[in-house]
């Protein structure tokens, strides 16, 4: 598949934080049981393998025994070609996680903005496209939270986009991903709302809503092991497909997006 140069998906680094031993007792709506932490660590790894694989330079940080869901580097930070700008988490348990984020961002970006708060927003909650960004509205992401961002990434000349996640679910990139410049692989339930009417949205298989959730990192689509017909529809669309396992990281809400920040540093 042609590379095409493109700022939401085209990209030189990534970063992505060990999981601590901590991480079995991360976050989750509905118990489906303590993660393997061993197998999670497999996992991991293959999905920094998967990133190299993609021409990534990735930079791996050690664990935070005291956050247990600090391997979900995703959250802390947006990272654009102006500059990255530090979230406010929403769950008051991960709030300082992005102190431990913010110093390496500050070494690859001259333009680092911070959310200040009082208001609240996690980035698994934004998800940028190449016309525009859209915001979803979450137990973790509020009306004040995507009003500050809104305030930075308008000076940007960017077009933010403020949408619902839907009921019960955690981000709403858990329902959905970008492929393309103008594709997006969606949940049926997500898509009804109307949010990608302006794209072409490759919707997951019934019963595999699961792998809404993949990335794309230049060439390649890192997507979660174990939904077949939902990764048939991607191969059959032309996508480069890296499936990894996710089984772990599922069990306390987590998915592809979570595990990476995924940039190109602006120095
Ligand atoms: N367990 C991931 C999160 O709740 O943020």
């Amino acid at each position: 598949m042609k590379i095409m140069s493109t700022k939401s998906f085209s990209f030189t680094h990534a970063i992505t934080r060990q999981p601590s031993f901590s991480v079995v007792s991360g976050l989750r709506s509905t118990e489906r049981g303590e993660p393997d932490f061993e197998l999670m660590k497999r996992h991991h790894l293959d999905y920094v393998n998967a990133l190299k694989q993609a021409d990534a330079e990735v930079i791996e940080l050690d664990p935070l025994e005291d956050f247990p869901d600090s391997v979900f580097v995703e959250d802390t930070a947006l990272c654009l070609p102006e500059g990255a700008i530090l979230m406010r988490p929403g769950a008051p348990s991960r709030l300082n996680e992005v102190k431990h984020m913010a110093p390496y961002l500050r070494k690859l970006y001259k333009n680092v903005h911070e959310i200040k708060g009082p208001g609240t927003i996690e980035a698994g909650d934004i998800l940028t496209t190449e016309k525009e960004i859209l915001i979803g509205r979450s137990n973790r992401t509020n009306l004040e939270g995507i009003s500050e961002i809104t305030a930075i990434l308008e000076q940007w000349n960017y077009k933010v986009t403020e949408v619902l996640t839907p009921p019960d679910i955690l981000h709403f990139k858990t329902d959905c991903s970008l492929l393309d410049s103008n594709t997006i692989l969606s949940t049926e339930r997500l898509a009804a709302t109307g949010c990608f009417d302006s794209y072409k949205v490759i919707l997951t298989y019934p019963g595999e809503e699961e792998a809404a959730n993949t990335i794309r990192y230049n060439n390649l689509v890192l997507a979660p092991e174990g939904f077949p017909k939902t990764t048939r529809r991607l191969l059959e669309s032309g996508f480069n497909v890296v499936e990894i396992g996710n089984t772990e990281c599922a069990k306390i809400d987590g998915g592809m997006s979570c595990l990476s920040l995924r940039f190109t540093p602006k120095k």
